[in-house]
């Protein structure tokens, strides 16, 4: 050991002894045992004056790994909502939507809200589950969705909501103004948390069974399989069986959970009741 520092050494130890022992006492702020010990200044202006220092606090280590985690899951949430905001594909009626907002009209809509309520709290990469919401229009499928990944959202989880008729435009035609690449965007669709899929089988028609942006849906859920989904659907299981083919549509079941959601229009009744003083429609 070099002097300089084998004499500081041997000051501290000398410093730090039992004759050196002020008070002793438990931090209320780490649970610590802390010893004070009076210490004499080695330099500066103040050398050769004792003070007491106490020994063995760790409250300003334990705080500084507070601000680090802190600042660590600030910015994994910044992460989070960007991922969603760049990636997303979802109408701006829905960016609101919550669980806390959905108010269920009928016992089935309750339980449906029950059910997702418990998707999001069990959710969990290691045992995945899929939900397919199954309901005439404007019943408020895509809400609660959106409500589930919100909840995700909460639990640090990652997640992105694609309105499938919108991806499909969009990887269809080549927009100059694309918030990202089609390859970047169908690598994050693959690899985030949890993916909702609104509204599938409502991009097909019979010419379209065979284009490409259609088959890029089917190798997104093929590439997925065992990562956790959400669909979202108003067609029969006749229906979405005829639009999708049997492969695909098994790829759809393979670990899904049904959840119906039954009730009125959602939009036709906020039109009837802005509308109440007109005497029809028609
Ligand atoms: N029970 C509800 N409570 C609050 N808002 C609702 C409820 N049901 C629907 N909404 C609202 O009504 C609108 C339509 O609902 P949503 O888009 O979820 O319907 P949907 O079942 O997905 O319909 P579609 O099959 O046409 O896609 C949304 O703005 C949604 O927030
Ligand atoms: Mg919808
Ligand atoms: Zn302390």
């Amino acid at each position: 050991m070099n002097p300089a520092r084998e004499h500081f050494s041997n000051s501290i130890h000398l410093q730090t002894s039992e004759d050196n022992v002020v008070s002793r006492y438990t931090c209320e702020g780490c649970e610590q045992n802390v010893t004070v010990y009076n210490v004499e200044a080695y330099q500066g202006p103040n050398k050769g004056t004792f003070r007491p220092i106490p020994y063995g606090c760790k409250c300003e280590d334990l705080e500084l790994g507070r601000l680090v985690l802190r600042r660590q899951r600030e910015i994994l949430a910044k992460q989070r909502k960007e991922l969603f905001d760049h990636h997303s594909l979802v109408n701006s009626d829905l960016l609101k939507a919550s669980l806390d907002s959905y108010e269920p009209t009928t016992e089935q809509q309750t339980l449906a809200l029950q059910m997702c309520r418990h998707y999001a709290f069990t959710f969990s990469m290691d045992k995945p589950l899929n939900l397919l919401f199954k309901g005439g229009c404007g019943v408020g499928k895509s809400h609660l969705a959106m409500g589930i990944m919100k909840a995700l959202f909460r639990k640090r989880l990652n997640g992105i909501f694609i309105t499938v008729p919108q991806l499909l435009t969009y990887l269809k035609h080549t927009f100059h103004d694309k918030k990202v690449s089609e390859y970047e965007l169908i690598q994050r669709l693959k690899n985030v948390d949890c993916l909702v899929l609104d509204d599938i089988g409502a991009e097909y028609t019979r010419n379209d069974r065979e284009n490409w942006a259609v088959s890029k849906v089917f190798e997104l859920i093929d590439a997925r399989l065992g990562k956790p989904m959400i669909y979202t659907t108003n067609l029969s299981s006749r229906q979405l069986y005829d639009r999708l083919g049997k492969r695909n549509h098994s790829r759809l079941l393979y670990n899904t959970k049904l959840i119906r959601v039954d009730g009125v229009d959602f939009r036709a009744n906020d039109f009837n009741r802005r509308n109440a003083d007109e005497e029809s429609y028609d």
